[in-house]
């Protein structure tokens, strides 16, 4: 549990294993799972460019075993679509280094530098737009662009 789980904008996708019968979720089998919470980047990544609404991705995991099928870029997938679906904006993340490519290639670019989180292991951070059409290659840092953020949503 995160904080900020509860927002009502906050989104949870999980892929679960279905039973073969009834086509229903069986119990305990989930395979894949990831968050979607409004909140903002930290102020040292200087990530604001003018976007009225940041996201942030949390909690992605894909059970071992069931790693390179493609449920997390599913799960992933589907958070990216309810972020547009909720306006669009912009959506960062703190990704454990080895998962780092598997960001890259949803289009995420990282951000300032790695850093190690107490007990996980090193971390980046990434960010991209939520959908095509914003410049993800030219971020305006902060202290170039004074920030828009009337309307803003921030957890
Ligand atoms: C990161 C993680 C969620 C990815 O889930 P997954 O179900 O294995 O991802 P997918 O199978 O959907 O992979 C999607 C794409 O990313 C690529 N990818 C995934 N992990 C990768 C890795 N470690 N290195 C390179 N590419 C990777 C896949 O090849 C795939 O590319 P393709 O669509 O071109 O084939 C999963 O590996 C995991 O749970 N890792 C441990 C926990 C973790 O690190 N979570 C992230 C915390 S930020």
């Amino acid at each position: 549990m995160y904080e900020g789980d509860d927002h009502p904008l906050a989104a949870h996708t999980a892929v679960l294993t279905t039973d073969a019968d009834t086509q229903t979720p069986s119990s305990g089998a989930v395979l894949a799972v990831g968050s979607l919470l409004p909140e903002g980047p930290p102020p040292s990544l200087a990530l604001d460019s003018g976007t009225t609404t940041w996201w942030r991705i949390r909690g992605m995991a894909t059970a071992e075993g069931m790693r390179g099928r493609g449920l997390g870029g599913t799960v992933l997938g589907e958070l990216l679509a309810r972020a547009e679906e909720q306006g669009g904006g912009a959506v960062w993340c703190n990704a454990r280094v080895p998962a780092v490519p598997f960001y890259r290639r949803a289009g995420f670019r990282p951000v300032g530098g790695v850093f190690e989180v107490p007990l996980i292991g090193a971390h980046q951070a990434m960010w991209r737009a939520v959908a095509a059409g914003w410049d993800t290659d030219h971020p305006v840092p902060v202290s170039e662009d004074p920030p828009h953020s009337q309307g803003a949503v921030h957890a």
